[in-house]
């Protein structure tokens, strides 16, 4: 997909690669083949850059967009991200000076986990919220139960949160419910396709994904990493960390 057909679908600044949005692309491209009249499920919208390919769907009915607003937000990246001053109002106002209809959006300003449980089943989840493990696993353990039982569930950020994806793929698998894993290369998107939707041709809407293992290994060594050069200072001043190796876990007798 070319930039500027990425661009013409993302009217809004988003925090999201190109590759990130094209594989956003494709799970809306499924969802209209699948389950055409879909309900979308966002956890995390910001300035609503990630709801705008959705609005302008005719093949998505309705959407829920759930944020707390206004939190400085912890990280698994061992930084503190804070978003004061952008309220629902805000991602209203940007969205229609864009141009964008809002009348299939509906909002809740607050933690998933604060909510009641709504009528309405969702096809696919986006979540983007708090990007720490203990968050997602969260928000993906509140969103399941509003979730269609054939349905996805995108992750941001997958190298931030792989805990959660590994806590949520064996959640799956002892509740033996019947699932798919791909992770995005080169791009921060993973997603989760739970019960026939992990048996359909995925090869038709998305590239081959990496290696799980791989992906978590080498998500585990980007996390250490942002954790070193944000909390860790060289000396007894704030003079920045110079260059570091970090080495694979080393073998030590757990007793003697
Ligand atoms: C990375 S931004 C989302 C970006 C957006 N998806 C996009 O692509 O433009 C994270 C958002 O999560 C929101 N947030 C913070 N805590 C949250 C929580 N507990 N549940 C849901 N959203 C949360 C923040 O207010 C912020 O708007």
């Amino acid at each position: 997909m070319s930039t500027s057909e990425i661009a013409r679908h993302f009217p809004i600044e988003s925090q999201s690669s190109d590759r990130d949005k094209a594989f956003l692309l494709s799970a809306m491209r499924l969802m209209g083949d699948v389950a055409p009249g879909y309900d979308y499920l966002e956890i995390g919208s910001f300035l609503g850059g990630s709801l705008a390919p959705f609005l302008v769907d005719p093949a998505c009915a309705s959407i829920l967009s759930i944020d707390e607003r206004g939190k400085t937000l912890p990280d698994e990246r061992g930084a503190l991200f804070d978003y004061a001053g952008i309220t629902t109002q805000s991602m209203l106002d940007r969205l229609h000076q864009a141009g964008l209809a809002t009348a299939k959006l509906t909002t809740y300003d607050g933690p998933i986990d604060t909510m009641a449980l709504p009528e309405r089943r969702y096809d696919l989840a986006f979540i983007d919220g708090e990007h720490t493990d203990q968050a997602c696993f969260r928000d993906f353990l509140w969103a399941l139960p509003m979730m269609e039982p054939n349905a996805a569930v995108l992750f941001h950020d997958s190298s931030l949160i792989y805990k959660a994806i590994r806590l949520i793929a064996l959640y799956l698998r002892k509740e033996g419910r019947s699932f798919a894993f791909l992770k995005h290369r080169d791009s921060e998107m993973s997603a989760v396709f739970l019960g026939r939707f992990a048996q359909l041709d995925l090869g038709r809407y998305f590239e081959a994904g990496e290696d799980r293992d791989e992906f978590y290994a080498a998500s585990e060594v980007t996390v250490l990493e942002h954790s070193i050069r944000n909390r860790v200072r060289s000396g007894s001043g704030a003079e920045p960390l110079g260059s570091f190796t970090i080495d694979p876990p080393k073998a030590v007798k757990a007793y003697y």
